[in-house]
């Protein structure tokens, strides 16, 4: 750096730069080289020290404990399949196997024994899906590996087991495939029946415009029938898709709830039934999505209407009590629905009579969307039922 600083100022005077500013800018850099330490002196080299062995016996209680913290279930076994160890999710998943078991004491499957026997005369890792029934319904995806040492070139003659649970899984993949499996049946019927009326008007019924009047009646009834239920599919996929964003507008439940009412005043009328609002003084704000909470009492207050017709009147009940959460409670006196069903009622298509429903334009998607709405809104619904009085939906915020 001094060298390179006394070069520059002397090339600089050679070219004959004002001496005075060179003078300047060969004294600040060689200022700057004296001040800094040389650089050497600055890389810190780290001290390398050995790094000192771990005592065996504790890294083997590591492990040990290792195992016991981990959440799946893993046994080691001995050639004879005695079980040496076994850690706390084993014990949780399938009981305790006394000490030294032969792990066929708790675990039964002829598969699952086969290929524990094939991998102790193979030495070769293996796996096999496994399904409990008790306590529970489970699925599990059971390895068995040998325990191998890294530099040694010996067997072990030990074997480890793990059991993954996939479960879940399962049931998400059964759910989808039922889904798409009603979705199809649902849009099938409808089809079906379009089909079947076309060919009518185009072959037995070609000369007969009174039949063929009313076939398109009913065909119309159909595409609309169609319509809803996609339309009510769309409404599904958008509100999975933006579940996890909470709603962040304020809306005043008193206006929105005497608005849903006017809208089904003439479903009401032709039903025969009457719609009574019971609203505090002033308003009664939350947090929400104002589009989605007038679908959420649309839909539990036509529910009300047309399977509660016959209490006559259904009464909207909106509460805000200091202290406690707000509620709107949808009643009706209607035939109720048996308890058996309550628990299943936002299932998507989940009816208790699919030919009532359908004969009420129903497409049974109606409360799983309710439900997709209040889990977004962080709100609950809970259905009290009487068979013979009537149906309570609560919304609570
Ligand atoms: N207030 C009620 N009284 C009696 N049964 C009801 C009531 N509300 C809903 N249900 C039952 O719950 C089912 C599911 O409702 P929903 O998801 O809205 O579907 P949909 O109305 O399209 O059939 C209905 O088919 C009906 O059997
Ligand atoms: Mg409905």
């Amino acid at each position: 750096m001094l060298i390179l600083a006394t070069l520059i100022a002397v090339l600089a005077l050679i070219e004959g730069i004002n001496t005075g500013a060179v003078f300047w800018i060969w004294a600040i850099v060689m200022i700057v080289a004296l001040i800094r330490p040389p650089l050497v002196e600055r890389i810190v080299v780290p001290s390398r020290e050995e790094p000192q062995p771990i005592d065996p016996e504790v890294l083997l209680r590591m492990v040990f404990a290792g195992l016991a913290a981990l959440d799946i279930p893993v046994l080691i076994i001995d050639r004879e399949a005695s079980v040496l160890v076994q850690n706390a999710a084993v014990e949780k998943a399938f009981g305790a196997f006394p000490a030294g078991a032969h792990i066929s004491s708790k675990l039964r499957s002829p598969g699952l024994l086969d290929m524990v026997r094939e991998t102790i005369a193979t030495n070769t890792p293996n796996q096999i899906e496994h399904s409990e029934r008790l306590p529970s319904e489970r699925v599990y995806i059971v390895r068995i590996a040998p325990v191998e040492l890294p530099e040694a070139d010996v067997e072990t003659g030990f074997f480890l087991l793990s059991f993954r649970d996939i479960s879940e899984l399962r049931h998400i993949d059964r759910m989808r495939s039922d889904f798409v499996a009603n979705a199809s049946h649902e849009l099938r019927t409808p089809l079906a029946s379009l089909r079947g009326f076309i060919e009518t008007i185009q072959g037995p019924a070609k000369a007969d415009p009174k039949a063929q009047q009313r076939f398109l009646g009913i065909m119309l009834d159909q595409t609309t029938r169609m319509s809803r239920l996609v339309d009510d599919l769309l409404s599904l996929s958008r509100l999975e898709l933006k579940s996890h964003i909470a709603p962040d507008q304020k809306v005043d439940l008193v206006p929105l709830l005497g608005h849903v009412r006017d809208s089904l005043l003439p479903l009401a009328g032709d039903l025969d039934v009457t719609i009574n609002l019971h609203m505090p003084a002033g308003k009664v704000e939350v947090l929400g999505d104002r589009d989605e909470l007038v679908q959420v009492f649309e839909n539990l207050m036509e529910n009300a209407c047309k399977y509660g017709q016959e209490g006559k009147a259904v009464e909207v009940t909106l509460l805000n009590e200091p202290g406690q959460a707000v509620e709107v409670v949808v009643s009706d006196s209607g035939p109720g629905i048996p308890a058996e069903h309550v628990p299943r009622l936002t299932e998507r298509f989940y009816r208790v009579n699919v030919e009532d429903s359908r004969s009420k334009k129903g497409t049974g998607l109606g409360l799983a969307i309710v439900k997709h709405i209040l889990t977004r809104h962080r709100a609950r619904l809970i259905v009290k039922s009487e068979v013979g009085k009537g149906t309570d939906f609560t919304v609570r915020f």
